[in-house]
């Protein structure tokens, strides 16, 4: 190609500029070693530890600023106080409480996923955040574990899926997510040393794959330890754990940092992967000022151990070189978004998350949807038509803006109806840590409700849990797998008196539900936030038609679920240790594998329309290692109304030579269809993700022979069972 003379000298100039600010480029490695050369041993050694609360340092004399972190994964925490866990009484932190993360899982609906991030990001960027301590994706064990309600159930491959594109969300606003608890925290109680004692298979099969997927698809910029130990080391500082898999396999840039009071050793933190400890000297919850900022593993002992040379100063500047990353991708990135908080996009977010999270478990004699009319007696019962759930539950409460009441989302939605209220049942106040029983007089409140569900056409009552201690709440598992306060006696008693009852449990777990019988309607309603009451009422009344899946399994009994088969060291341990005995077979696969029925499935829900699965076609009969599998198939909507359904791809190994779960979740699409609408879908499966995890070779091996792929609409309503093969001769 000719230049002219003068189009070859504009040609130099351009590339100069363009060159020039690439490499002026902010923060570009270049450019993070440039600074980390400039900086002392005390100011890299100061980023490596808090300083306060929710803050780490910067390095004031270079400008580079402080690294500013708040909770959580439903929504940007209320401000604490700098150097104590008491809320700094602020005026201007009331936010939007997004659904549950168990409700985002249960949306099956990855786009939900990606628009919950972008809002719950601009919301922390506009609150001047630049980590957002979420999401959460520990593996949903037991239906007892207190902090279920944060994570995203108990498949991996859903997890997967749906932690992506909130990542991704958040992390468009500048803000960095924070993925969390890595790993194997299943449950509360001991949680700050339990020792977690399980194969590789189960841990690379079950419990990594979603922060697998965080870091190497999500690309999420920072990770949180989870507090419990595994095999004997503790989390935060695990040489196996960080250094060979997060940061050795998966290649993690970002920034690895404790849970509140998480670190216990200096030289491991300094060694085992460690970036910024946070919250030493508490239990993550309560105030404490013992081993003050100075007195942190990652601080004075650490600068010791560098300037001694018993750690190399490399050690430390990769620490400060991820930080210093973290710092560029967020409060000084060049164009960073503005952020945003409380808008109407924010709350139309909420709402809709919540519409398609709710799950409609039964419907007998079309209980729902109920349609308002005039002369129409509408009994709401129960504790949890009225009460706040954006508060309690630990670390991720939140200071909403407002939150509507189920209570207040039926009034407002059945103006034509007469409303009626009664608490039936009484909690106490909520306190992390203990139980404050109510000083209410359970019997006359029982009497009350009794009294106004007689008269009332319909009866919705609203129960559950309430995220108080024991109750769906961090550093505390349930007591037992019974709704709590009378409750399942007050349904009984209430039935005796009306027929006509629909119930939704507002929790983050499954409960017992021995009361079917005697009620017409079921939804599980889990937290929903701000928008609680409105998307109650849009899928109560049928504006909204229910979509949600189970992403978790309601077990009959507790006995009946894994965890709690195998004996108290499989759950919850003795105190020191934890064995998980159940292994691979968690959730669905442990009930699918061992035959054993639950109350409701996996992947399960309702719908006020009807969907039909037919021709279940795989694109070939024969498969190599590198082929991907085609699954097509019709989807039919055979009712009156428009509705969403999610298409389940499950793959099981016919005759494996090791023990399998007889199907896994592998594929699965959401397809919102008009009243009589039909459409093709085709779902893709990576024949690589038929391996399973070979601890001998300790790696990935893919099994030749033949494989059953399952398709349906819950891990227990199959529609389709094809056979296929993986052909021996290729690797
Ligand atoms: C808590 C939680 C963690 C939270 C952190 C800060 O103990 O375990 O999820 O982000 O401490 O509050």
């Amino acid at each position: 190609m000719r230049y002219y003379r003068g189009e070859k000298l504009k040609f130099l100039i351009v590339l100069l500029f363009f060159g020039t600010s690439a490499w002026a480029q902010t923060g570009t490695d270049k450019e993070i070693d440039k600074i980390i050369a400039q900086m002392t041993i005390d100011e890299k050694v100061a980023m490596c530890h808090a300083q306060s609360k929710f803050t780490s340092a910067g390095v004031p004399r270079l400008g580079i600023p402080e690294v500013w972190m708040s909770d959580g994964p439903h929504g940007v925490r209320a401000e604490i106080n700098w150097d104590n866990w008491g809320y700094a009484g602020w005026t201007n932190d009331s936010i939007t409480a997004f659904p549950a993360l168990t409700c985002l899982a249960a949306t099956f609906d990855e786009k939900a996923s990606y628009d919950y991030g972008v809002a719950v990001g601009e919301e922390a960027r506009y609150r001047k955040k630049d980590i957002l301590l979420g999401p959460g994706v520990n593996i949903y064990r037991t239906p007892l574990n207190g902090r279920n309600f944060e994570y995203m159930g108990e498949d991996p491959h859903l997890a997967s899926k749906m932690v992506v594109p909130y990542i991704k969300g958040v992390q468009t606003n500048g803000v960095a997510a924070c993925v969390k608890h890595f790993v194997a925290n299943n449950q509360e109680l001991w949680r700050g040393h339990i020792n977690v004692e399980l194969s590789e298979r189960a841990l690379r099969e079950i419990y990594l794959p979603a922060f697998k997927a965080a870091v190497l698809e999500g690309d999420t910029w920072s990770m949180m330890s989870a507090y419990n130990q595994v095999r004997g080391q503790y989390c935060s500082h695990n040489e196996y754990l960080v250094n060979t898999i997060l940061k050795g396999e998966w290649g993690f840039d970002g920034v690895y940092l404790t849970d509140w009071g998480a670190a216990h050793d200096t030289k491991q933190s300094a060694l085992y992967g460690l970036d910024i400890e946070m919250g030493t000297g508490t239990n993550g919850l309560t105030y404490s000022e013992k081993n003050h900022y100075e007195n942190y593993y990652l601080a004075g002992a650490f600068k010791e151990l560098v300037k001694s040379g018993e750690v190399s100063e490399e050690v430390l500047d990769d620490k400060v070189r991820r930080i210093l990353k973290l710092i560029y991708r967020t409060s000084l990135s060049k164009n960073r978004p503005l952020g945003s908080v409380n808008t109407d996009a924010h709350h139309e977010v909420a709402r809709r998350v919540g519409q398609q999270g709710i799950v409609l478990l039964q419907n007998e004699d079309h209980f729902f949807p109920i349609v308002d009319k005039k002369g129409l007696k509408i009994a709401v019962i129960g504790e949890n038509a009225t009460r706040m759930m954006t508060i309690g539950g630990g670390s991720s409460e939140l200071k909403v803006e407002y939150e509507i009441s189920p209570l207040q989302g039926i009034q407002e939605r059945y103006p034509n109806a007469e409303v009626i209220h009664a608490m039936g049942y009484a909690s106490g106040p909520s306190q992390y840590g203990r139980v404050i029983p109510s000083k209410l007089d359970a019997d006359v409140l029982k009497a009350e409700a009794i009294e106004v569900a007689k008269t009332a056409d319909v009866v919705l009552f609203f129960g559950g849990l309430n995220k108080s201690h024991h109750q769906d709440c961090e550093d505390g598992d349930r007591l037992t797998y019974d709704l709590p306060f009378g409750q399942s006696n007050l349904i009984q008693a209430i039935s005796e008196v009306n027929e006509n009852i629909g119930v939704v449990l507002i929790s983050g777990n499954a409960v017992a539900t021995p009361w079917t019988n005697q009620v017409k309607g079921l939804m599980q309603g889990w937290y929903l936030g701000s928008e609680t009451g409105h998307a109650l009422a849009d899928v109560i009344s049928g504006d909204v038609n229910p979509s949600g899946k189970l992403p978790i399994t309601f077990p009959k009994k507790l006995e009946d679920n894994g965890a709690h088969q195998l004996g108290t060291m499989s759950y919850p341990g003795d105190s020191i240790n934890v064995e998980y005995k159940d292994d691979i077979l968690v959730g669905y696969r442990w009930h699918d594998t061992k035959k054993i029925t639950p109350k409701y499935a996996f992947g399960y829900g309702l719908s006020y329309t009807d969907f039909e699965i037919s021709e279940v076609v795989a694109d070939k009969k024969v498969y190599a290692s590198t082929d991907d599998i085609t699954i097509t198939c019709d989807l039919r909507n055979n009712g009156k109304l428009t509705g969403a359904e999610v298409v389940q791809v499950y793959i099981g190994k016919h005759k494996s030579k090791v023990e399998r779960a007889l199907k896994e979740l592998k594929a699965f699409q959401k397809v919102q269809l008009e009243a009589g609408e039909k459409t093709s879908l085709s779902l893709k499966v990576s024949v690589k993700d038929l391996q399973y995890y070979n601890e001998s070779k300790s790696d990935w091996e893919l099994e030749k022979g033949d494989y059953y792929i399952y398709v349906g609409n819950a891990s227990d309503n199959i529609s389709k069972r094809l056979k296929i093969t993986i052909s021996d001769n290729v690797n």
